[in-house]
């Protein structure tokens, strides 16, 4: 059976790893890849890829309504490897940190939590607030959350925009045992 990986993505900025994301999952045979996104996320994305969400489903092989609490990534008996929210909005830090699962992708993530499945919260906001950092703190005490904000870093000598978003979205399948061509290790 093919490693089944959530990806979430929210109206935060940062929409454009999402897509780079997507395409590195499309690389590997082995890995099924589940896309729910907000509508924020359509917002967002017609902002910063000029491209509407429609363009971008067809990167995963299952796509998902928002809306429809009822799909199988709402279940706990739908087996899947874990979840990736990138980019994720302080609005859905909030709604996981308090359990709030009033759409589909926060209730993947819900449950993602409560079968012990590996969740990474890709966050971005900045400055962020006590309330933004209270939520984080929570989720971070969980054992199987990742909180990994998209950071820059310089170490690996990044030449262009595209190395960068490399180097993050690497980082992140690495917490999958993913091992991502182009990602540097520090050796
Ligand atoms: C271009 C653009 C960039 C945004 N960037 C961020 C961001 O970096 N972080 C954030 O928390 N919200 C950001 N927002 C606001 C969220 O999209 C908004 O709070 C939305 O309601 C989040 O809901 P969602 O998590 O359901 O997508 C941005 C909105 C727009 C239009």
């Amino acid at each position: 059976m093919k490693k089944r990986i959530i990806v979430g993505i929210t109206g935060a900025s940062g929409i454009p790893l999402a897509v780079h994301l997507l395409k590195e999952l499309k690389k590997l045979p082995e890995v099924e890849t589940h896309l729910v996104y907000t509508k924020g996320a359509e917002m967002t994305a017609e902002f910063e890829c000029g491209c509407n969400m429609e363009e971008i489903r067809v990167l995963s092989d299952v796509c998902y309504d928002n809306e429809n609490i009822g799909a199988a990534i709402a279940s706990g008996t739908y087996h899947t490897e874990g979840m990736i929210v990138l980019p994720c909005s302080m609005k859905t830090v909030s709604g996981i940190a308090h359990g709030f699962s009033d759409n589909l992708l926060l209730r993947a993530a819900d449950v993602t939590i409560k079968e012990q499945r590996r969740l990474i919260l890709a966050v971005r906001e900045t400055p962020l607030s006590p309330i933004h950092l209270e939520n984080m703190l929570g989720l971070s005490r969980l054992t199987n959350v990742s909180i990994m904000p998209p950071v820059l870093s310089y170490y690996h000598l990044p030449m262009t925009v595209e190395d960068m978003e490399r180097q993050l979205v690497g980082k992140i399948l690495s917490r999958f045992h993913i091992e991502m061509e182009g990602f540097q290790t520090w050796n």
